[in-house]
């Protein structure tokens, strides 16, 4: 019963990480980002990995999604928190807040979005992409860390690597979203066919285009953001494991039986 964290440095940047060690591991969809750094903290089994790789070498198109959440499931994950920046549709939601993602729009459309294919076809629920409980631990855990949190919203997934169009970004606003980032999607989705309780935290760093008395999103502004949170993801992180003991009981939400219902190919085919 180990908890997955996906992140960036600010993440795994910590102390008092007992029995900390990188572990190389290998998957049939390939080698994940990075190696998984594992270790103990408050009691809980942890795994870190770097989303896109240390040193940020990954493009969001070229993370291996399929390789890092199946690493994650081999290393005896069951419950992943996904810590992401985002640029935020919202006046209220703003830069240096957390929120705390339930539901997506997907338009990314270069990346590999299945663990199933020919041979071997599944359609998992995706009604509720994110698990109540653990959502409801990051939330606490933000908060407690000083942060001011947002329980709740909608993330639309862009391929990237490019930021968004000001019309890009008045749609995806008038379409309903509350952030926008590049890395979430097909995350949730494999979390999901994994059977892995999934809760997105997304942490503002701009308002991407959309603000006219905000500048356009740029990487300067994003990571002087993230930089300036970094404390605040640590302590998220750190405040975990006491408002997550390991479960000693199926998933309330169901997350860990999404195949039970979904795999439509015959058992003799
Ligand atoms: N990540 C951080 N800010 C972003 C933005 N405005 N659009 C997409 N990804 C982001």
């Amino acid at each position: 019963m180990t908890l997955g964290i996906i992140g960036g440095s600010g993440v795994y940047d910590l102390d008092g990480l007992e029995d900390a060690r990188w572990q190389e591991v290998e998957t049939p969809w390939g080698a994940p980002s990075d190696a998984i750094l594992t270790g103990r903290l408050g009691g809980r089994d942890m795994a870190f990995l770097p989303r896109h790789a240390r040193g940020h070498r990954l493009t969001p198109s070229d993370v291996p999604y399929r390789a890092n959440i199946d690493a994650l499931k081999r290393l005896g994950v069951t419950e992943v928190v996904s810590v992401s920046a985002c640029g935020s549709f919202r006046e209220e939601m703003a830069p240096g807040d957390f929120v705390i993602v339930d539901q997506f729009i997907d338009r990314t459309f270069a990346r590999a979005k299945s663990f199933f294919g020919p041979g071997c076809v599944a359609h998992v629920s995706l009604a509720h992409p994110t698990c109540a409980r653990l959502s409801r631990a990051a939330a606490e855990a933000a908060r407690a860390a000083g942060v001011t949190v947002h329980e709740g919203g909608t993330y639309l997934a862009m391929e990237g690597p490019q930021f968004s169009t000001r019309a890009e970004s008045e749609m995806y606003r008038a379409w309903g979203c509350d952030v926008i980032g590049m890395t979430n999607m097909p995350e949730a989705k494999l979390a999901r066919e994994a059977e892995l309780c999934y809760a997105s935290v997304a942490m503002v760093t701009d308002y991407d285009c959309w603000h006219d008395d905000h500048g356009a999103v740029d990487v300067a502004t994003v990571v002087r953001t993230l930089t300036a949170n970094a404390e605040a993801a640590r302590g998220l992180v750190r405040g975990l494991p006491e408002r997550l003991p390991a479960r000693d009981a199926p998933c309330p939400e169901g997350c860990d039986r999404a195949l039970d219902h979904a795999i439509i190919t015959a058992a003799d085919a």
